[in-house]
C-alpha cells in the first residue's frame, strides 16, 4: 500500500508539471525531459516495491523462539519405554507388552511432545508473535503443556477449561504459568475462538491443528529429531533388536497422537496394526468404522446423547459439533486399522489393577491397557493372526498420571455419585476381580464380566 501511494503521488505530481511549465517547450527538449522524468518516477516506485513484510526484531524473535524450542526437545531426549514384567502378567506368558511411559516428560502427560510440535508449527508460521496471547480449550493436560511452552518463549497463555475440571490438572495449568478460564464443559470450543478473537489474540485449537502439527517436526536427521511418538517406540525398540510391536493401542482425545502414529506407519510400510482404544459413549467408534456423525449436531435426531463423566481427556462426547476432520477433530481414520471399545466403569477398575501392578497411569492409560488385555487374550484363544505359540507383541501409551485423579476415579465416593448409572463401586469391584483374574491367569474379562453390566 505504501509503495502504491508513493506511485501515485510522483505521477500525479509529473502531470502537474507538465500541465503547468512544459507546454511551450521545443518537442525534443520535452521529450528528454519527460524521459528523464519518467525514469525518475519509476526509480521512486522501484525503491519502494521492497518492503519488509516482517521487521528485524520479530524475525529475531521468531529465530530465538524456534531455537528455544529444538533446545527443548533436545532436553525432552527420549520418555522410558519399558516391557511389563512376566511375573506382573502371568496370565499371558506368550505377549510382551510394552509402556511407552510418557508421564516421565517436564509436563508429566503424553501432551508435552505434541504441544512442543503444535507450538513450533504456530510460530514457524507466524501465527504465534512475540506479543500474542494464545488460547486454548483443553481437558487439562494440553493446557498444562501449552503453559509449559508459551512461557517458554515469553508469551501469554489462558486454558479455557470445563469448570469442574480436577483439582490435579488446573495446578499444573497454573504451575506453568497459565490463566485458567473455566466454562461450562460444552462451551470450551466456542469461547476459547470468542476470547482469542475479541483480544487479538490466538486461538490455536487443539483439536482441528494437531494434525498439520503432529506432522509438521518430522524432520529425521540433523541433529533434530521427530517427536512422533512411534519414531521414538522404534528406534528404542531397535536399540535392544526388537523387532516392530505387532500392536499399537491408542485411544484418542484430538486424535493427533494416534493418527501421528498411523501415519508414521503408513508412510514407511511398517507391520504394526494401529488400534483405536474408545470409551462407551464416545462417538469415534462408529466416526472411524462408518464415518457418521461428520454432519449432525448434539440433539439432532441420529447422534446419542453423551453420558458423563466419560474416560477424561478422550473420546468424542462433550463437544455439540459435528466429527469434522481438521476442524474439531484431528483424528485420521482412514491410517487407524482397528477400533475396540470398553465399558467406562471396566476401564476405571482398570486403573485401580494397574496400580496394584505399580503402574500408576490415569484413566485413558487404563483403557489402552484394557484394549491390550483384550488383543492378548485374543491371541491366547489362537484367534488372532500370531498364532498362540508364538510371541506376540504390543505398546501402549501412558499418557498421564494416576494422582491427577485422586478426586474422582480413584475415589469411591465420586464413582458411587457420578458413575451411578454405571452401578458405581458395586460394579467396579466387579470389573476389578475379573480384570485381576485376567492379568494372574489369563481368563476371558469380557466373556466372564456379564455380570458386572448392572
Ligand atoms: C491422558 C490423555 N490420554 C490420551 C489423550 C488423547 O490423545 P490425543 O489428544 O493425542 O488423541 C489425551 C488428550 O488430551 C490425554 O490427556
Amino acid at each position: 500500500l505504501h509503495s502504491t501511494c508513493q506511485t501515485l503521488s510522483s505521477s500525479s505530481f509529473i502531470s502537474h508539471f507538465l500541465s503547468n511549465h512544459l507546454l511551450g517547450f521545443h518537442f525534443e527538449m520535452r521529450s528528454l525531459l519527460l524521459s528523464f522524468l519518467f525514469a525518475l518516477a519509476i526509480t521512486a516506485t522501484v525503491s519502494n516495491i521492497s518492503n519488509e513484510v516482517m521487521s528485524k526484531e520479530e524475525k529475531e524473535w521468531r529465530d530465538h523462539a524456534v531455537k528455544l524450542l529444538w533446545d527443548e526437545r533436545g532436553k525432552m531426549g527420549h520418555t522410558p519405554l519399558y516391557r511389563i514384567e512376566g511375573a506382573q502378567m502371568p496370565g499371558f506368558p506368550m505377549v510382551d507388552m510394552y509402556i511407552k511411559n510418557e508421564t516421565a516428560s517436564k509436563s508429566e502427560t503424553l501432551k508435552h511432545r505434541f504441544v512442543w510440535a503444535l507450538i513450533l508449527w504456530a510460530v514457524t508460521e507466524g501465527k504465534i508473535k512475540s506479543n500474542t496471547s494464545v488460547y486454548d480449550s483443553t481437558s487439562g493436560n494440553t493446557g498444562s503443556s501449552e503453559a509449559y511452552m508459551c512461557s517458554l518463549i515469553g508469551v501469554n497463555y489462558t486454558a479455557v477449561i470445563a469448570d469442574n475440571l480436577e483439582e490435579e490438572k488446573r495446578d499444573q495449568i497454573k504451575r506453568f504459568g497459565g490463566i485458567l478460564y473455566p466454562v461450562p464443559v460444552d462451551q470450551r470450543n466456542k469461547v476459547a475462538a470468542e476470547l482469542a478473537y475479541n483480544n487479538s489474540g490466538f486461538f490455536i485449537n487443539q483439536f482441528g491443528n494437531a494434525d498439520s502439527a503432529e506432522e509438521y517436526h518430522e524432520s529425521g536427521g540433523y541433529g533434530m529429531e521427530t517427536t512422533n511418538v512411534f519414531h521414538e517406540i522404534a528406534t528404542q525398540l531397535n536399540e535392544t533388536s526388537k523387532p516392530h510391536p505387532n500392536y499399537f493401542i491408542h485411544s484418542a482425545g484430538t486424535g493427533g497422537t494416534i493418527s501421528s502414529v498411523g501415519k508414521y506407519i503408513s508412510r514407511y510400510s511398517i507391520q504394526t496394526k494401529v488400534v483405536l482404544a474408545d470409551s462407551q459413549y464416545s462417538l469415534f467408534y462408529d466416526y472411524v468404522l462408518n464415518n457418521n456423525y461428520t454432519n449432525v449436531s448434539a440433539g439432532q435426531a441420529g447422534r446419542p446423547d453423551w453420558v458423563k463423566p466419560g474416560i477424561a481427556g478422550i473420546g468424542y462426547g462433550y463437544n455439540p459439533d459435528p466429527i469434522i476432520f481438521q476442524n474439531t477433530t484431528s483424528l485420521l481414520r482412514t491410517v487407524i486399522d482397528e477400533v475396540v471399545r470398553m465399558p467406562d466403569m471396566a476401564t476405571v477398575a482398570a486403573m485401580r489393577s494397574l496400580r496394584a501392578l505399580n503402574i500408576d497411569g490415569g484413566a485413558s492409560t487404563a483403557l489402552n491397557f484394557l484394549v491390550s488385555l483384550y488383543k492378548a487374550i485374543v491371541h491366547a484363544e489362537g484367534n488372532d493372526k500370531t498364532p498362540e505359540t508364538e510371541r506376540m507383541s504390543m505398546v501402549f501409551i501412558m499418557g498421564d498420571p494416576g494422582r491427577f485423579y485422586e478426586s474422582t476415579y480413584y475415589n469411591d465416593t465420586y464413582v458411587d455419585h457420578n458413575m451411578a448409572h454405571l452401578g458405581g463401586m458395586k460394579t467396579l469391584n466387579c470389573w476389578k476381580a475379573k480384570i485381576d483374574d485376567a492379568i494372574a491367569n489369563g481368563t476371558n474379562f469380557i466373556k466372564n464380566a456379564t455380570a458386572c453390566n448392572i
